[in-house]
């Protein structure tokens, strides 16, 4: 059977939505669970955009041994030397030059005539190739572009030695049937298409990225860009769960297979949203909570005849266990790190024992513990928040008709312990009030939500946040049974990261936005 080349993009693509930024041990985090999932190529990042991008494919490249490692460039010389730059560890590393082509791109935004565009992709190919053999060449744009220019550029991309042409959907204006035409015209109009993969990046603007990568592979596309939980610009890319889902439930008629080690789906959904505070949805296909939930009494009783009555895919396919419940008061640290391990989180001996202790603190006030949970939980050993600022007392009132107010106790480095008092609109906001005056740095709250991690009254809530001060944004995430006390222990936390940064003297960080 053939194979389909997996392409992730979540630590690029992904990363450029906003709300979705990863600090540089969480993109590295990130990379590693996406070498378990055994994706084919990881798009690391774009390091002309900013030194975070820069350094995010550079660790990445020394990470990870078995996916090639992949940077975006324009087709623009300093960006194409920052690329293979960053690439210089990687094993295998791939540049991936962009240009768009669409008329409205061509007149409006780049001022640039058709052989002007065809002269700075070639180009730019060939100068990706002097770093890098594996040369992937993308004609931003390019379902809105006239098919006959599409057709002569990329004949020119494989010419110049592309050794993968990438067809984006950019603004997601496709549609199945006429992006799989699309394909077929380039399959077979296209002189030396044999010479290279094509591909395809799919946006969701309209609901159809998945859709119309599977079309696309139905008509001969060999290479898949997508993000894990569909993360990216505006509506996202296409979901990588669920079209490798797709090509694995539907063999019959795709009649191709991926690599992908779907049991580690699961995993990576949960760490990519863990990492940038973004839900998933719960009747998300394939990874929402609600995806192998059966709640109508006729659905009930026919899985429990036969699952496949309702049941596609199975839920242990995607590393889902059956049932969610997994440890409680009485379990004990062995099983608490093979739960972990399970998950794929792999903790030091003294994390693993403050994690632990943590868990059974939790377990006295919490009667059943979630895989969720134990995530939320140890979220914060990993994250190795650098503790300038840490909370040792919050106490609030607040109610109808009472002025909220907040006492907050922090113990602060070389320094000791400062109590501080606020009001405010709310609890939290006295809170937030409080640690300014003992911090002494005045932070705008950007984005603040909290989610209950799972069901019940018990549940634990977990606040993620931004905040920014000097030019400088950071976030901060943290969970509790108690709220505010989440919302208290994750604005330290993002006090506590940008004051690293601060003291470590970073510029505050521009990120190159024009594509
Ligand atoms: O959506 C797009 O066109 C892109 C390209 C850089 C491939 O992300
Ligand atoms: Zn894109």
């Amino acid at each position: 059977m053939e194979r389909i080349i997996i392409f992730d993009t979540t630590l690029r693509d992904g990363e450029q939505a906003p709300g979705c930024s990863m600090t540089l041990e969480e993109k590295v985090r990130v990379a590693q669970q996406l070498e378990r999932l055994n994706v084919d190529v990881i798009e690391a990042g774009f390091p002309i955009a900013s030194p975070g991008d820069f350094e995010s494919v550079r660790q990445v490249s020394r990470s990870v041994s078995k996916p090639t490692v992949a940077a975006l460039a324009r087709c623009v010389e300093a960006d194409i030397d920052r690329a293979g730059e960053a690439l210089e560890g990687a094993e295998k590393g791939r540049i991936h030059v962009f240009l768009a082509t669409s008329k409205i791109h061509r007149e409006h935004k780049l001022k640039k005539g058709r052989a002007e565009i065809i002269k700075l992709a070639t180009d730019g190919i060939r100068r990706a190739l002097s770093y890098r053999t594996d040369v992937e060449f993308s004609p931003e744009d390019a379902s809105r572009t006239e098919p006959e220019f599409l057709r002569e550029v990329v004949e020119a991309a494989i010419d110049a030695g592309a050794t993968t042409i990438n067809i984006p959907d950019t603004v997601g204006y496709a549609v199945p049937a006429q992006f799989a035409e699309l394909i077929e015209m380039l399959i077979s109009k296209v002189g030396n298409i044999e010479r290279a993969v094509i591909s395809v990046h799919c946006h969701d603007d309209l609901g159809m990225a998945v859709a119309n990568s599977l079309a696309a592979v139905k008509a001969g596309a060999r290479q898949v860009e997508c993000t894990v939980n569909g993360l990216g610009e505006r509506a996202g890319n296409c979901s990588l769960e669920e079209v490798v889902m797709g090509i694995a439930t539907r063999r019959d008629f795709f009649g191709v297979e991926t690599d992908i080690n779907t049991r580690q789906i699961m995993n990576a959904s949960r760490l990519v949203s863990t990492v940038t505070g973004v839900q998933v949805p719960p009747n998300k296909a394939v990874v929402g909570r609600n995806a192998f939930a059966h709640e109508a009494g006729v659905h009930q009783d026919g899985i429990l005849k036969k699952k496949s009555t309702y049941e596609i895919m199975r839920p242990e396919d995607i590393g889902l266990a059956s049932g969610h419940l997994v440890l409680g008061k009485h379990s004990g640290r062995h099983a608490f790190r093979t739960r972990l391990e399970e998950l794929g989180i792999h903790l030091d001996e003294r994390h693993l024992d403050h994690a632990f202790d943590e868990f059974k603190r939790l377990a006295d006030k919490k009667k059943e513990i979630y895989d969720e949970d134990i995530e939320a939980l140890v979220r914060e050993e990993v994250e190795e928040v650098p503790e300038i600022f840490k909370l040792v007392g919050l106490h609030t009132t607040s109610g109808m008709d009472v002025t909220p107010t907040a006492t907050v106790s922090v113990d602060v480095a070389e320094e000791g312990v400062k109590t501080d008092a606020a009001i405010g609109d709310g609890p939290i906001d006295a809170v937030y009030r409080a640690i300014d005056r003992i911090t002494g740095i005045r932070c705008e709250l950007r984005d603040y939500s909290i989610h209950a991690i799972t069901g019940g009254k018990d549940a634990m809530g977990e606040v993620a946040l931004e905040i920014a001060s000097n030019g400088f944004s950071e976030r901060g995430r943290a969970a509790r049974t108690d709220i505010i006390e989440a919302s208290a222990l994750a604005y330290v936390a993002a006090v506590n990261r940008l004051v690293k940064r601060m003291r470590n003297g970073a510029q505050p960080e521009e990120k190159l936005h024009g594509m």
